[in-house]
């Protein structure tokens, strides 16, 4: 099929690509003219695993192009993906504004029936007014939801191999375009979800909100944890066992970030509030996600206490790892309130740190690897689990840092071997280790008895 996508951001990227690689024509629109010259010059202007070589070799096959031309691009195609940014608006719902101006263009540009992807995510409803909207071209555009599930870092993988592709269509002609655009995935035995639209636009929210309050969840409970001695690692487990809950999305931290859930759980609050529903769970999800990161950076306050000026280590800024992406970053707002504390901040991440840079400017101090952020530290604070984090050696770290409190913000390290190192371990819902406590080679969970 001749395929438009709309948006050459992330999921617009990950999308269009991936639509090439399964056989289709793509054609990536963008209104940034730098973005498409740098990705009509092989250059990505995203860090995601795999995806600079995936858009290589899917150009080189000529399957895929890019353009800034959005009336010719939609002229040519049969199918045009819309995967503009829906950012957050002022008052916690979503601007849809570039959503709405893309179906604009699309309407005018179309000479021939077409049918409308859309794939960014929108609020339960958007797609009805969007059809209402199409409806006043003299073709036939046919509006069809199909929600992008996929995480940054294994985005690609979870385009290609989908636990569920929900299509949202109000026809069976729109229904067909959608199983004809996802028929090698079909044939491959992945599952397929057809409903309504409103109904795949809100399960798309829905999931998003329910990890989010799992995540609140767990953070929750680890305060209680520690407040009686348990060790949240080991009450994970012994929830997570039930089948009917099982392990994922429960591992306490910092809390969550990224564009996603912070945003989704906003805007679904203000849906349900503007449709007068209370939505009582949902409120105290973000607010336990803001409370986690704002407790966990008085800890580590009351560590330094009475050092003048404090110098902290900061080991990661990613919203989590294999990811350049800083929006809403726990750690980036952890950099932040550690700086306003009065702490000298130096951070390293291996991705993330042009990101941080732009909008945190000096207030704190940049670093090339983990040891130059370490030097003279009195604590490190690993606010992301990249691996290389959690593989380091604790003996070097010791020596380097001028303090011994290694804060890990999200429960990663082998807190056995931090210990056995001489440092003071902390973790989020832990009991604390103390230099020489421990076991060496614990990893992550559970020191019996
Ligand atoms: C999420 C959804 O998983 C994905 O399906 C949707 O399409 C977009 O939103 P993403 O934002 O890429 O994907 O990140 P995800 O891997 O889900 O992690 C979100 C945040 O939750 C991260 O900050 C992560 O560190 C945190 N997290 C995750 C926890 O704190 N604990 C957990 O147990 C899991």
């Amino acid at each position: 099929m001749n395929i438009a996508v709309i948006g050459c951001g992330y999921v617009g990227l990950v999308s269009g690509t991936c639509l090439a690689a399964l056989g289709h024509q793509v054609t990536g629109v963008d209104v940034n003219t730098q973005r498409v010259a740098a990705l009509q010059a092989g250059k990505v202007p995203i860090y995601e695993p795999g995806l600079s070589e995936m858009i290589l070799q899917q150009t080189a096959a000529r399957r895929l192009t890019f353009t800034t031309d959005l009336p010719a691009a939609v002229r040519e195609a049969q199918v045009i993906f819309v995967a503009v940014g829906t950012p957050p608006s002022p008052n916690g719902g979503y601007d849809l504004s570039m959503l709405f101006g893309a179906v604009e263009k699309i309407i005018q540009s179309a000479q021939s029936s077409k049918t409308i992807v859309i794939k960014s995510t929108v609020p339960p409803g958007t797609g009805e007014k969007v059809a209402q909207l199409a409806a006043q071209s003299n073709h036939r555009l046919e509006v069809v939801n199909n929600p992008e599930f996929l995480r940054e870092g294994t985005a690609i993988r979870d385009f290609m191999n989908p636990d569920r592709i929900v299509f949202g269509a109000s026809t069976a002609d729109g229904l067909a375009v959608l199983r004809e655009i996802y028929q090698p995935l079909i044939d491959r035995g992945f599952n397929i979800l057809s409903m309504g639209r409103a109904s795949a636009e809100l399960s798309k929210f829905g999931a998003n909100a329910m990890l989010a309050m799992r995540i609140s969840f767990i953070n929750e409970l680890s305060r209680l944890a520690s407040a009686v001695g348990a060790d949240i690692e080991s009450v994970r487990m012994g929830i997570g066992s039930d089948p009917r809950i099982g392990p994922a999305f429960l591992k306490a931290g910092i809390g969550y970030g990224g564009s996603c859930f912070p945003k989704d759980v906003a805007a679904l609050l203000h849906q349900m509030e503007s449709l007068k529903i209370e939505p009582h769970l949902l409120a105290g999800v973000e607010k336990a996600n803001q409370q986690q990161r704002q407790h966990f950076v008085g800890r580590v306050l009351e560590a330094v206490a009475g050092i003048k000026q404090p110098e902290i280590a900061l080991w990661g800024l990613a919203f989590k790892p294999d990811t350049d992406d800083i929006r809403e970053s726990p750690a980036v707002d952890i950099a932040r309130l550690l700086a306003t504390a009065g702490c000298k901040v130096r951070a390293f991440d291996p991705e993330a740190m042009d990101n941080t840079q732009r909008v945190l400017g000096s207030t704190i101090s940049y670093t090339t690897d983990i040891i130059s952020a370490t030097t003279g530290a009195d604590a490190v604070v690993v606010a992301t689990d990249w691996p290389i984090f959690i593989t380091q050696n604790w003996h070097t770290i010791k020596q380097v840092m001028r303090g011994t409190h290694i804060f890990d913000g999200r429960n990663c390290l082998a807190s056995g071997k931090v210990g056995a190192a001489g440092l003071h371990y902390h973790a989020v819902g832990r009991p604390p280790i103390s230099p020489g406590g421990g076991r060496e080679g614990t990893v992550g969970v559970v020191v019996a008895g």
